[in-house]
Order: C-alpha cells, then sequence, then structure tokens
C-alpha cells in the first residue's frame, strides 16, 4: 500500500540537499531509526550522484508504503541517459568507467533491505530501493 507519494526533479548538483532532506523527513515522519536513516540517506545519495554524473539528472519517486504491518520509504531513480550496458559489472565494488572507486551501487545494495536496478543502453536507467522502519 502506498501511503505518500512525491516527486522531485534532478536537474543539477544544488537539487541534492532538498532531495536529502526530504529523505530524511520521510524517514523521521514514520519513525526510522537514526541508524536506519543514515543506511537509506546514504544509499540515495550514491544514486543520485549517479543520476547527475552520468545521466545529467533524472526524477525521483519519493514514497512511504507499508506492507504486512511494515512501513518503510521507497525511492525510485528514473533517468533518461546512456544506460548500463552490462548491469551486472556495473554492480561489481571497483567497477567504474567515471575514474572513481565503482564503489557507488554495490555500497547502496548493502545498505538497504531491497535494491533493483533495471538499464537499457539508449533509454535509460531505473534504480528502486526500500528500507523498513526497523531496517529488515
Ligand atoms: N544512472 C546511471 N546511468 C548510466 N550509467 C550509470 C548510472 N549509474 C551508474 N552507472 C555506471 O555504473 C558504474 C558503476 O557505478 P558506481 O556508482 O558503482 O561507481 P562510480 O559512480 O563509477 O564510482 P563511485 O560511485 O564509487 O564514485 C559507473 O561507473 C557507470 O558506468
Ligand atoms: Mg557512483
Amino acid at each position: 500500500m502506498i501511503l505518500s507519494k512525491d516527486t522531485m526533479q534532478i536537474v543539477h548538483e544544488q537539487n541534492v540537499v532538498p532531495f536529502r532532506n526530504r529523505v530524511k523527513e520521510l524517514a523521521t515522519k514514520i519513525g526510522m531509526s537514526l541508524v536506519n536513516q543514515t543506511k537509506l540517506i546514504t544509499a540515495a545519495s550514491e544514486l543520485v550522484r549517479n543520476m547527475l554524473k552520468y545521466a545529467n539528472g533524472g526524477k525521483i519517486l519519493l514514497e512511504i508504503i507499508s506492507n504486512n504491518g511494515r512501513t518503510g520509504v521507497r525511492l525510485t531513480f528514473m533517468d533518461e541517459g546512456p544506460g548500463i550496458a552490462d548491469v551486472q559489472q556495473a554492480m561489481r565494488d571497483g567497477f567504474s568507467t567515471g575514474k572513481s572507486l565503482g564503489l557507488g551501487l554495490p555500497g547502496a545494495k548493502r545498505l538497504v533491505n531491497e535494491f533493483d536496478i533495471k538499464s537499457k543502453p539508449g533509454e535509460g536507467t531505473t534504480v528502486t530501493i526500500t528500507h523498513w522502519k526497523n531496517g529488515r
């Protein structure tokens, strides 16, 4: 069940802090612990950075959801960038086409309860993460 839903456009660096604040607000609203808030916000930061760096931005859907008595925050990052040719490779620690650490995607996956990535070269990338109030 979707309890609340809104979207944010990410077009430049200045959109990142307001986005992080919005995630924090939602997590606080459902009573998520500080440790779990930090995990969610850290993962979200990596994904928004990728969106800006590789796809020149995109749109993020922010939802509070509930399922079987648990409540959580679900974030969907949608871009229409170049897409990822080999998602399995991109999910590996240390893989980067951006001369960086290559830890953003695999790190984000480890931090949150649910992680899904879909990408099509030439069409774009969609990453969905869900973190439950109690972090499991
Ligand atoms: N939204 C995206 N659109 C297109 N390619 C992407 C996107 N997100 C990630 N990638 C590709 O996946 C690779 C791995 O991403 P990841 O975030 O793990 O590492 P990185 O951004 O290269 O380095 P780091 O995040 O550690 O600074 C990127 O180098 C890039 O090739
Ligand atoms: Mg990254």
